[in-house]
């Protein structure tokens, strides 16, 4: 082990906290290390691995591909292309009818407000205090969250912020210059934290009177985390879908791979050249994507997901410095009476990896979608031993 972090502390820039963890292997919930340890990954591979760390069918079709064609742009068709944006629109809400694929989550969100700007031919984007949209230029510009608009510098014009879950806030800026209101329907970074459904609706309606594209980004939300495959379209959401989601993360099962999903309306509006990009429904990616919306959807995870986060909200019950659970599904947020970074800390010596978060109390779970019960009960001791 210890050559191999001398080797990447030597060699790579040091942009990480890392965990004391040489990954070798994965599967499902579980790393298993160069030292021959297992770690239980509550984080998930950093929320990727949403079927689990190398899941069967996704290596499989990963590996049928790859001996097939390894990549062709999008000057040309293809099968595995055809049927990841046929899967992904199918499980989509309706309204939204077209997939533009990319490479990442900060590449989607710049990819979104380039339409919705288009669409519109206006220039402003709303987003929210606490909401992380990536780290390219514009999106950095559009994330209201600690430090990241001040590493972003100069930043990108065009970008105003609002107050998250407060749509007085909102309808206060949202003028005839405003192209898009973007949000994360659950804040993870900032803590997990989400907001009344009557908060979504609001945000429609005032779209809707204003001309004004709504967009969600569910680079961590999408693809069945919250135990349904969007937050769009979901009660959480009261319904509502916007005018385009954004995904990534877990979407590829770990080959990188972004998405945005759009309506009709946004469709109409963009033409050849407007978007692009070299890599974006290449077929390796295309084929991770098919396979593990196909796994979700064999393996009943949403159902899973659903079943686990009950049990383990009951669990959590029993564990006397846990104030509050916030979140949903597979994307939580454990709140503690203290600070939760010697709790992440803990849990890390006892072999389980978790997530902080920006708010210093909040302990962030998004454990891929396999997760089991005996799991959970691994976690909650550890917990409580604390
Ligand atoms: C909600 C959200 N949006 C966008 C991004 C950026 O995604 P990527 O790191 O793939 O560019 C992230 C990454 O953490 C995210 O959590």
């Amino acid at each position: 082990m210890n050559t191999v972090v001398q080797r990447e502390e030597q060699f790579q820039l040091a942009t990480y906290k890392k965990m004391p963890i040489v990954a070798e292997r994965g599967e499902g919930v579980w790393i298993y290390t160069s030292d021959g340890d297992r770690y239980l990954d509550l984080y998930g591979g950093h929320a990727v691995a949403g079927t689990g760390h190398c899941h069967p069918h996704v290596v499989q079709a990963i590996r049928a591909q790859a001996e097939q064609l390894l990549f062709y742009s999008n000057l040309v068709y293809s099968t595995a292309r055809a049927r990841a944006a046929e899967k992904l629109v199918s499980i989509a809400p309706a309204s939204l009818s077209k997939a533009f694929f990319c490479n990442s989550g900060t590449e989607a969100n710049e990819n979104a407000m380039r339409m919705a700007r288009m669409v519109t031919g206006r220039e402003q984007v709303i987003t929210f205090s606490g909401g992380f949209h990536g780290r390219t230029a514009d999106a950095i510009s559009a994330t209201f969250l600690g430090k990241y608009r001040e590493i972003g510098k100069p930043n990108v014009p065009g970008h105003l912020q609002a107050e998250f879950g407060d749509i007085g806030s909102v309808r206060k800026i949202a003028d005839e210059s405003v192209a898009a209101i973007m949000l994360e329907p659950i804040q993870s970074m900032a803590g997990v934290r989400t907001a009344e459904p009557g908060f979504f609706r609001a945000l429609r309606t005032l779209c809707d009177e204003r001309g004004i594209m709504l967009i969600y980004d569910e680079v961590q939300t999408g693809v069945g985390r919250t135990g349904e495959w969007f937050f769009a379209g979901s009660a959480a959401s009261d319904g509502v879908a916007p005018d385009i989601v954004t995904l990534a993360k877990a979407l590829g099962s770990g080959i990188p791979v972004g998405a945005c999903l759009v309506s009709e309306k946004v469709a109409a509006r963009i033409k050849e050249n407007d978007l692009g990009t070299t890599f974006g429904g290449g077929m390796v990616a295309m084929a991770a994507v098919t396979a593990t919306l196909e796994a979700i959807a064999n393996d009943r995870l949403l159902e899973n997901v659903k079943t686990v986060e009950k049990y383990l909200r009951e669990r959590l019950r029993d564990v006397d410095q846990v104030v509050a659970v916030h979140g949903s599904g597979f994307l939580l947020g454990i709140e503690f009476a203290d600070k939760a970074a010697p709790v992440h800390q803990k849990l890390l010596e006892r072999k389980i990896i978790t997530g902080t978060s920006s708010d210093p109390k909040v302990l962030r779970l998004l454990p891929p979608l396999v997760l089991q019960t005996a799991e959970v009960d691994l976690f909650v001791s550890a917990l409580g031993h604390g």
